[in-house]
């Protein structure tokens, strides 16, 4: 059976203290790894601290955007080397707020996916539909697509290794959640996505997240989902206290 993961996205939120201190709060308490993997996605200044804190424990780092190239004249940008280097494990690709203020688009989160790959990093694809793209009953056609772009060249092996995130737009920050059960019709439309592109057995390892304005109070409805394995989860990741508790859900 698939391993729930939760990830919490800090996004620009934090300083160095801040984030040593959370670190050093979550690890001591952490659920087994054999039930759940923790995963902070931090900015990138912190994450060298971040991995030196996690140590030998389950907490494990991720990064919340890279540079798809391994090295160049890119000013401000991360490599996938990068990351890797430092013990980083885990990257978001394509989060919508990179779509609407960076330009990203299904075509770059599938190069950084690939890329992610190649280096040894561990891509969490993110897609979702707008508020006017649901109203308008696209959801469906809309997350395919994304989907089908996103996983573009993957093998088999590396797809079923992906962490595919569905996060609908209009859920992010807002404290609007979608249903459990809108959200598991949508992570279980991009199952069977990748079921159609690859096979069954592909599509019944790949783990799909829901990310929205998940907290405490309704991590566990989701968790009961059929399709859903997991969050990616913004406010809610912030405090330790309340990270522990999405963990003690998923597990
Ligand atoms: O990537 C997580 C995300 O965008 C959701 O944020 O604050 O609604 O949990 P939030």
């Amino acid at each position: 059976m698939r391993k729930p993961i939760i990830a919490g996205n800090w996004k620009m939120y934090k300083t160095a203290a801040e984030a040593k201190a959370f670190a050093e709060e979550v690890k001591t308490a952490l659920p087994s790894a054999e039930k759940v993997d923790a995963v902070i996605c931090a900015p990138a200044l912190f994450l060298q601290n971040l991995v030196e804190s996690a140590g030998n424990t389950d907490l494990k780092i991720g990064a919340q955007t890279m540079h798809e190239e391994k090295e160049g004249a890119f000013t401000g940008e991360v490599s996938p080397v990068q990351l890797k280097d430092l013990g980083v494990e885990y990257v978001i690709i394509g989060h919508s707020e990179r779509r609407q203020y960076f330009n990203e688009t299904d075509e770059s989160a599938n190069r950084k996916v690939v890329s992610a790959f190649e280096h040894g990093l561990k891509p969490i694809l993110c897609v979702g539909e707008s508020l006017e793209q649901r109203d308008s009953g696209d959801t469906g056609n809309v997350v395919e697509a994304q989907v089908e772009k996103g996983v573009a060249r993957l093998s088999a092996e590396q797809a079923a290794e992906l962490v595919i995130a569905y996060e609908p737009i209009w859920a992010i920050g807002t404290g609007k959640t979608a249903t459990a059960e809108d959200a598991n019709e949508v992570c279980g439309i991009i199952r069977k996505k990748i079921e159609s592109l690859y096979n069954e057995e592909t599509a019944g390892a790949v783990r799909i997240q829901y990310g929205g304005s998940v907290k405490p109070a309704n991590i566990e409805e989701l968790m009961n989902m059929e399709h859903i394995d997991g969050a990616l989860v913004g406010g809610a990741s912030l405090e330790a206290e309340s990270f522990l508790k999405l963990l003690e859900a998923g597990a």
